[in-house]
């Protein structure tokens, strides 16, 4: 199916890595067939992360291999090193994804090491993982500003983009992680990043603290980018980004594409299950709005098809 804009799930990864309980493998695989259902095509399922740091994604490589069997959904997990790399060159999973801070008091507490000492693990993962023939896609992190050093130079976050891209990601993400960025910091930071890369290369991932994602994201569509990540419900937040609330619901974002007649390729009432199982799993209610309010109006008219849309209970 043609999709005008690729929106990428991470509430498997982002989201669970930021949920207080450890939610059981066998849930953990109800919302990967909930959210493929929903006709996601890139879903992140997990990290291949120190279970030391992240314990709720311990069981990454017995998820890998329970995951549902879909043959145009592309999994991805994160690997901050050598020894994720392995564990995910055990799966079959297409595709890792490889992450770096632009705050150096962000990258330390994440990652326990400086940007260099990252980049420096980073060039070997991205080496391993194109021998074995994976894709690499990159994040950016605190593009927008850091709750450790506050305002982070547009320059500071482009040198570490550059290099990802140089190294051989085929996008970068670039990450709101605690939900700072305001539409006219967004313009900004965009203009000085579309001057030197081309938009698909550029993703957003903004995470909502401050209700400011949507804007944000319309902001990079009118900028020419097309792919944004976010999580079911609007779970999700960085245990080492202290004050960082989810991501962009998922359902939100479809949401507004809808309205403004682009395609994503998701279903929306199956969207909404997903959401209702991420809650579920979660064992609380979520923050997004439109799985708690509906889709408006019921027959959608425009980019995601004329569907009709039967009643949620
Ligand atoms: P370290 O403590 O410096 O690592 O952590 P180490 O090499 O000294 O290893 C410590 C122990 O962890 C050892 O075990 C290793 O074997 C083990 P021990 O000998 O003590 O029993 N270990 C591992 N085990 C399994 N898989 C591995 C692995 N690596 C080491 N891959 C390390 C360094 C990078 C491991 C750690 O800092 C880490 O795991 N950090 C990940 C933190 C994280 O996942 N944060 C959240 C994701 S980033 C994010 O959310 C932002 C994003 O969404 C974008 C945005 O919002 O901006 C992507
Ligand atoms: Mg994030």
């Amino acid at each position: 199916m043609s999709t005008d804009v690729s929106v990428y799930e991470v509430g498997l990864r982002d989201g669970l890595q930021n949920e207080k309980a450890i939610v059981p493998l066998v849930d953990k695989v109800r919302l990967a067939q909930a959210l493929v259902a929903s006709g996601l095509r890139r879903i992140e399922a997990t990290s291949f992360v120190s279970p030391k740091w992240i314990p709720q994604l311990a069981d990454a490589d017995a998820f890998c291999g329970a995951l549902p069997k879909a043959e145009n959904v592309t999994f991805s997990a994160l690997c901050p090193n050598m020894r994720g790399l392995e564990r995910a060159l055990e799966t079959t999973l297409p595709e890792i994804a490889v992450f770096i801070s632009a705050s150096e008091t962000h990258n330390k507490k994440n990652l326990n090491k400086t940007i260099r000492e990252s980049l420096d693990a980073i060039k070997d993962v991205i080496a391993g993982a194109r021998q074995a023939n994976r894709r690499i896609r990159g994040y950016v992190s605190t593009v927008w500003g850091c709750t450790y050093e506050g305002a982070i130079p547009i320059a500071q976050s482009l040198a570490v983009t550059r290099e990802l891209l140089a190294l051989g990601c085929y996008q970068v993400s670039l990450g709101d992680t605690i939900g700072a960025g305001t539409p006219g910091q967004t313009r900004e930071i965009l203009a000085a990043y579309l001057a030197e890369f081309r938009a698909d290369q550029l993703a957003l991932h903004m995470h909502d603290t401050r209700g400011t994602a949507l804007a944000n994201i319309l902001v990079g569509l009118e900028c020419g980018i097309r792919d944004f990540d976010s999580a079911i419900g609007g779970m999700g937040g960085c245990p080492y980004a202290p004050g960082a609330a989810g991501n962009v619901a998922t359902e939100d974002l479809v949401y507004m594409l809808f309205g403004m007649g682009l395609a994503t390729g998701v279903d929306p009432d199956r969207l909404l299950v997903a959401a209702r199982v991420a809650e579920e799993v979660a064992g609380r209610s979520l923050p997004g709005k439109v799985h708690q309010a509906g889709w408006f109006p019921k027959r959608l008219g425009n980019g995601g098809g004329d569907v009709e849309l039967s009643k949620l209970k």
